[in-house]
């Protein structure tokens, strides 16, 4: 039996799975939310659905590989049909903050490519302003002291991730700083302002990508569209 907030993630993952069409090139995102999407889209593949996806994540490679999802690569592909991902917190305007499992780059890449722009989440992540989740930040490993100091003087406290004490390592062989803001008043000005910090990879603000949100609610979900 799921407690609430995994069995919002599980409606949020399976509706999603409607949106997926036969033939479509499909991007999937990472995390405990996509982990539903995954599960539920691996059924319609063993039952004859067609489609190509490209992860997100090496964690999302393995999941959809053991249930048999085609999977592809750049290499192979022209156009991306659909992205779905989870999201950290989003916002009424569907901007939304990301990399809580520290995939923002692949996952930032793939979605700004695809035709659509899906999120699903449980009701914990919607938020009247963005800023209540910390802001994860990929930076290169080289210098990344002075890259904590630049975003530092935007107003936050920077934290390097670490897991199992020791330094994080992204998929793309890089680190992640978590900023903790008190609050963010305009998330889109300040995306461009850490962008321009050189040792800056990517930020966790998706801004202005989102065309689709599904809220789980219960066993039930909400659509909020754009
Ligand atoms: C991964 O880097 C993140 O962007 C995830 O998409 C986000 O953290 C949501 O994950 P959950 O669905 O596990 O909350």
């Amino acid at each position: 039996i799921l407690n609430n907030n995994e069995q919002e993630k599980r409606s949020a993952g399976e509706k999603a799975v409607d949106f997926i069409k036969d033939g479509m090139t499909v991007g999937l995102g990472t995390g405990s939310t996509v982990y539903w999407l995954i599960q539920k889209l691996g059924k319609r593949v063993s039952e004859g659905l067609k489609v190509k996806c490209i992860p997100t994540s090496i964690h999302t490679e393995r999941l959809a590989m053991n249930l048999e999802i085609p999977i592809v690569t750049f290499n192979e592909i022209d156009k991306i049909d659909i992205a779905i991902d989870g999201a950290d917190e989003v916002d009424k305007d569907l901007n939304v903050i990301k990399g809580g499992g520290g995939a923002l780059v692949r996952e930032k890449i793939i979605a700004e490519f695809a035709d659509q722009f899906i999120v699903i989440v449980d009701q914990k992540k919607l938020s009247e302003q963005l800023g209540k989740h910390f802001l994860p930040v990929e930076v290169t490993p080289f210098g990344w002291q002075a890259t904590a100091k630049y975003i530092a003087n935007l107003g936050c406290q920077v934290k390097l991730r670490e897991e199992d004490e020791k330094i994080f390592v992204s998929d793309n062989d890089n680190y992640i700083l978590d900023c903790y803001f008190e609050k963010i008043e305009d998330a889109a000005k300040l995306n461009e302002k850490i962008k321009m910090i050189t040792g800056v990879v990517d930020t966790g603000l998706f801004i202005d990508m989102v065309d689709l949100c599904i809220v789980g609610k219960g066993s039930d979900t909400e659509i909020i569209k754009k």
